[in-house]
């Protein structure tokens, strides 16, 4: 029995009753704003390939962090550019590294905010990929040492969450293991699990300096062709020890998100909504052929409506404005 009994329009009829019945909203509590870290002072440093996005130095970036908790936002990630990169990426577990330095400052002078840590190689191998590398292999195992080496540092310096972002198999297991045999039982996980080798972090490698100089991810991320690989992926982050799961992109992957939070009911899931989509949409919003606003809620709205629980975007301290 359909028309004329059925008449959905009836629930469409004003704000109101759309509201009531409405059934996924956008809460800043949601969301988790990313930052890059430079070294030296006083920077505040446009990225071209992100218009809205900066880089910033330690005591710069403190600013930026209260304000973020002051629009009521839980957390911030962090990506480090480091003084130098080498091919053991060094930096990356220098416990005055840039990222370590950023997460005792926070930890200091900032109260009532999360600090999570990306925990990846590629911003400080010289050779830009996320392990080590021997001959044009990017070597499993051998860089699960580092990794470990890498979130116990951060943690060391008061990282709430870390977040590998790398794709090695296996490491969520050493990390938990490495964390646990330091005392930092208490300091969650959240795995990029189902990251795919996407075209869409291209904005990003120009903010983090972090492109490989020769290849691609694709003998360690994703296949964005692959669904059912990502119930896999996310299922052995989970028995490994994984607290918060993450699907990435997100825009272009809400399938992958809704397979994921049907297949596990016992994580949340986190979704990111990276550097290209931001660009994407901010640009076009720029040249004044899309509703700015509007498509930047409708798709954040997406993303939940999808199944994640947090949404990490560029968008979140500008969103959070909005909301209020
Ligand atoms: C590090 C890392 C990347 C992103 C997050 N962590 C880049 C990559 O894998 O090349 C991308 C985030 C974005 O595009 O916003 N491995």
């Amino acid at each position: 029995m359909g028309f004329p009994i059925h008449r959905p329009r009836r629930l469409r009829k004003n704000e109101l009753i759309r509201s009531m019945v409405r059934e996924t909203s956008l809460d800043v509590k949601d969301m988790v704003q990313p930052f890059f870290v430079v070294p030296g002072e006083k920077v505040v440093e446009p990225v071209k390939a992100m218009p809205g996005v900066f880089r910033y130095s330690v005591d710069t970036l403190i600013e930026e962090v209260k304000k973020t908790r002051d629009l009521g936002i839980p957390a911030v990630i962090l990506f480090g550019i480091p003084e130098k990169k080498d091919p053991l990426a060094t930096g990356a577990y220098d416990d005055n590294g840039i990222i370590q330095r950023a997460v005792r400052a926070i930890k200091e002078k900032v109260d009532g905010i999360l600090v999570i840590t990306d925990v990846c190689l590629c911003e400080y191998t010289s050779h830009g990929h996320c392990g080590l590398v021997k001959g044009k292999e990017i070597v499993n195992d051998a860089t699960l040492e580092l990794l470990a080496k890498t979130a116990v540092s951060h943690a060391r310096a008061g990282a709430d969450i870390v977040a590998p972002s790398d794709m090695m198999d296996g490491r969520v297991m050493a990390i938990r293991e490495a964390l646990d045999r330091e005392g930092f039982v208490d300091v969650a996980i959240m795995s990029y699990s189902a990251k795919y080798a996407s075209s869409f972090y291209g904005p990003f490698r120009e903010a983090a300096e972090s492109a490989p100089s020769f290849g691609d991810r694709r003998s360690y991320q994703m296949d964005p062709a692959n669904a059912r690989e990502a119930i896999r992926e996310v299922g052995l982050d989970i028995e490994e020890g994984a607290d918060i799961v993450m699907v990435k992109p997100a825009l272009s992957y809400l399938d992958i998100i809704r397979v994921v939070r049907d297949s596990y009911l016992e994580v949340p899931i986190a979704a990111y909504s990276v550097s290209g989509e931001y660009s994407m949409i901010k640009i076009a919003g720029e040249a004044g052929v899309i509703d700015y606003k509007s498509v930047v809620l409708e798709v954040l709205t997406s993303i939940k409506r999808a199944g994640a629980d947090i949404i990490i975007t560029y968008f979140a301290n500008e969103v959070a404005t909005w909301l209020r």
